[in-house]
């Protein structure tokens, strides 16, 4: 399923674009750390590929150095991001790039964070011709999680609402219903496959008793999985719910300092200040790591989150289906006591139809 549009495409250099690619490859494992693909070039042709698969493995440029061998001397390294100039789990990339000898370096976008960063000018002070991309922007979206958490301190979110023709996510309020059948599944399936945690309220957790899992079409599960997080509430969900037993992922619970949780011993409860609301518990996921988180909200949780403006993406997926005016409405109060909810606009900036479901992708109002 494709739901996003194709950037990747719009780079005009074809190394660069197989960077992109390659990068890719690392989506859903390589967090905290970014997505980085990098490709040697020698006399126009590709003599080395890599990119970096999981946090602790090694990193683009040292994968594609491997791959060329004797070849990586004189090339060039096409690099999606700055590479990095400083002892982290692994040492720099620039001092492997400047042993192997390569002559130049293209990169897609700098480093912002001040650790690693500072690559360009090593890489020069060595003799290397060093370039960045004309336009960034590509790279930025490759990166948009990590970039965010390493910007703001909080994870990237997307928000994902499974809703009828008519606006409802359940059927009845507190029910387990579909509003978006098998093609609603697949959609969610890919959200959760391009996340690093699947977060979704207490309550929905308690009364959906869902697996959070990425699927194939046929229900058989992905070997990687990102991790489920409940955020816990009034209500939770029983000790024997699917998410705390079944083994299929890593869980935790995400629980306000102070408050009383009644989780299995083996699952993990993670504190945030309770004070801070939502921000503060997303504070502490960008803490622990994680750059790219996907929420499934019930109606008390989407408020919350479009309240406090944290929703940097929403998908909704809307099936055939009318629900009805008993139904639960995704968003639930009032209309003359939510006036600044009203007034917030999100704006559509892709669109797709999946089998028999439509997918929408909302990003922040520019205007
Ligand atoms: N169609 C869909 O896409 C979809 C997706 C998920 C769920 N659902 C449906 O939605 C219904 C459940 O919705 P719901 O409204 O009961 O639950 P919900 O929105 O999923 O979850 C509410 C949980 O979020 C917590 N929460 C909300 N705002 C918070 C804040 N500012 N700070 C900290 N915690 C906060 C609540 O804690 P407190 O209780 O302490 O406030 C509660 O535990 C079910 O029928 C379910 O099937 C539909």
């Amino acid at each position: 399923v494709r739901l996003f549009a194709d950037v990747y495409s719009t780079v005009q250099d074809p190394f660069l674009r197989r960077a992109l690619v390659l990068a890719e490859k690392g989506r859903g494992t390589t967090a905290p750390n970014p997505l980085v693909g990098c490709v040697m070039v020698r006399d126009g042709r590709i003599v080395g590929e890599g990119f970096h698969a999981y946090a602790g493995g090694p990193h683009a440029e040292v994968c594609a150095l491997s791959d060329a061998r004797d070849a990586a001397r004189g090339a060039v390294a096409y690099v999606t991001m700055e590479p990095c100039s400083h002892y982290g789990r692994t040492p720099p990339c620039t001092a492997a790039l400047i042993e192997a000898g390569v002559s130049e370096v293209v990169a897609g976008m700098a480093d912002p964070t001040r650790d690693a960063g500072g690559g360009a000018q090593q890489l020069r002070e060595a003799g290397i011709v060093f370039s960045f991309a004309q336009n960034p922007e590509p790279f930025e979206v490759l990166n948009r999680g990590w970039l965010h958490r390493v910007t703001t301190g909080r994870p990237f979110v997307t928000v994902k609402v499974g809703t009828s023709i008519d606006g409802k996510i359940a059927l009845a309020p507190g029910s387990r219903s579909s509003m978006t059948g098998p093609h609603g599944t697949v959609v969610t399936s890919e959200l959760r496959r391009r996340s690093d945690a699947v977060v979704v309220g207490g309550s929905t957790a308690a009364c959906d008793d869902p697996r959070l899992t990425v699927r194939d079409a046929e229900g058989a599960a992905a070997t990687i999985q990102p991790t489920r997080v409940v955020l816990a509430g009034g209500a939770m969900p029983l000790q024997t719910c699917a998410l705390f037993t079944d083994g299929s992922a890593p869980t935790l619970v995400l629980a306000a300092a102070g408050t009383d949780v009644d989780v299995p011993g083996l699952i993990d409860v993670i504190r945030y200040p309770g004070e801070e609301g939502l921000l503060g518990a997303l504070r502490v996921l960008g803490d622990a790591g994680f750059n790219d988180v996907l929420i499934e909200p019930g109606a008390k949780l989407f408020a919350s989150l479009w309240n406090e403006d944290l929703i940097d993406s929403l998908v909704t997926v809307t099936g055939g289906g009318i629900a009805g005016s008993c139904a639960q409405s995704l968003y639930p109060r009032a209309y003359d006591s939510e006036v600044a909810a009203l007034s917030r606009r999100m704006q559509a900036v892709d669109a797709s139809i999946v089998g028999d479901v439509s997918v929408t992708v909302w990003g922040r109002s520019s205007s």
